[in-house]
């Protein structure tokens, strides 16, 4: 390689070629507002955005959550004339929670064929068949102590987990649900819920891994949204240590291993770096989760005029697209939707 000095060196040493750095302008591709568009990489497009949806039952309810402006706990009648406004804006796919009338230890709201996300799932794809409908696969909400599997005195037991979350993944799908989404962490989960997916004869429905899901701060106010508080103890022992990028890139493997057919990382912002390293080490779609704790904040500094709410979300938004996700899940999709129409 020739010093940077020499007067010689060829256009290969540097992207500016034989100018030299000192002669490349940078600002002169960011002059005008068409000439920034020509030269502009990342894109938010809609059909790459999740909506959540949080499902009661009942009528008529409409119940705001205090920590999460815009976002309300819905009846199914209500949540149905929501869907028609989100479709109607532009948006593809929903992804639903749901919260039931009782909890018990078996969490039989998450498997029932009669389950609110099962009845909800029924009702969006008889209006909208082509919205995508993305079930939740969990216990968290249906369990009576609100951890995501089963318990046992402290303990989370792994294995008999599995069967409740794969009953569960097969009745979602039988409801119609269009991509099955398992955010319970639980080891052996992809596996296990492909292998009964299949054996019900839904081998066409695609598995959407919450691979790296992190024992997060950040998802407080999504636990007042589907009232899925753990009663003891936290998720610690399940979900991922947030310092741990290797561990993140292993859960990743291990669930495209067992047929994930995209993997996520989850919450979005602080983890910027592990989704561009997954997006290194697979070639699999990955989604990221801009969770209830990162809309919280935004609204809540938004609502004291501290920030500019469209500038901050186009450009987080447009962060965990240009670190390499490919479908974001977020609850300001609507807003978006208007911004970007
Ligand atoms: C658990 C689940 C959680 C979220 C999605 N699925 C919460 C948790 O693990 O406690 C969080 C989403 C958010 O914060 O927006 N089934």
């Amino acid at each position: 390689m020739s010093p940077v000095t020499s007067k010689t060196a060829s256009p290969s040493d540097t992207e500016e070629g034989s100018l030299g750095q000192g002669q490349m302008r940078m600002r002169r591709l960011r002059a005008s507002a068409n000439l920034r568009a020509l030269v502009r990489e990342t894109y938010i497009r809609l059909e790459k955005l999740i909506y959540p949806l949080f499902i009661v039952e009942g009528s008529g309810i409409q119940k705001p959550i205090s920590s999460m402006p815009n976002i309300h706990q819905q009846s199914i009648d209500i949540m149905l004339k929501e869907v028609e406004q989100v479709a109607e804006a532009g948006l593809k796919s929903v992804l639903l929670f749901g919260i039931p009338e009782r909890k018990d230890p078996e969490a039989s709201g998450a498997w029932k064929s009669d389950g609110i996300v099962q009845k909800a799932t029924r009702e969006i794809k008889k209006r909208f068949p082509e919205l995508l409908v993305v079930a939740d696969t969990c216990l968290c909400e249906y369990m009576s102590h609100g951890h995501c599997g089963v318990v046992e005195g402290a303990k989370i037991l792994n294995d008999p987990s599995l069967k409740i979350l794969a009953r569960a993944a097969v009745s979602q799908a039988e409801a119609g649900a269009d991509i099955i989404a398992p955010s319970d962490m639980m080891d052996h989960r992809i596996a296990a819920i492909r292998k009964e997916l299949d054996a019900a004869g839904f081998e066409d429905i695609p598995v959407m891994a919450y691979s790296a899901k992190f024992a997060s701060g950040f998802y407080g106010p999504f636990r007042e949204a589907a009232e899925s508080a753990p009663q003891f103890g936290d998720r610690a022992s399940y979900q991922m240590d947030p310092p741990n990028i290797r561990e993140a890139l292993r859960e990743i493997e291990l669930d495209i291993a067992e047929g994930a057919d995209i993997v996520m990382v989850k919450p979005a912002l602080p983890y910027l770096d592990v989704i561009s390293k997954a997006r290194e080490i697979t070639k699999l779609p990955i989604a990221a989760y801009n969770v209830s704790g990162e809309y919280s904040m935004v609204k809540a500094a938004a609502a004291n005029g501290w920030i500019d709410e469209r500038r901050v979300v186009l450009e987080s938004v447009t962060g965990i697209f240009r670190a390499g996700a490919d479908i974001v899940i977020t609850y300001h999709a609507r807003d978006l939707a208007k911004w970007l129409s």
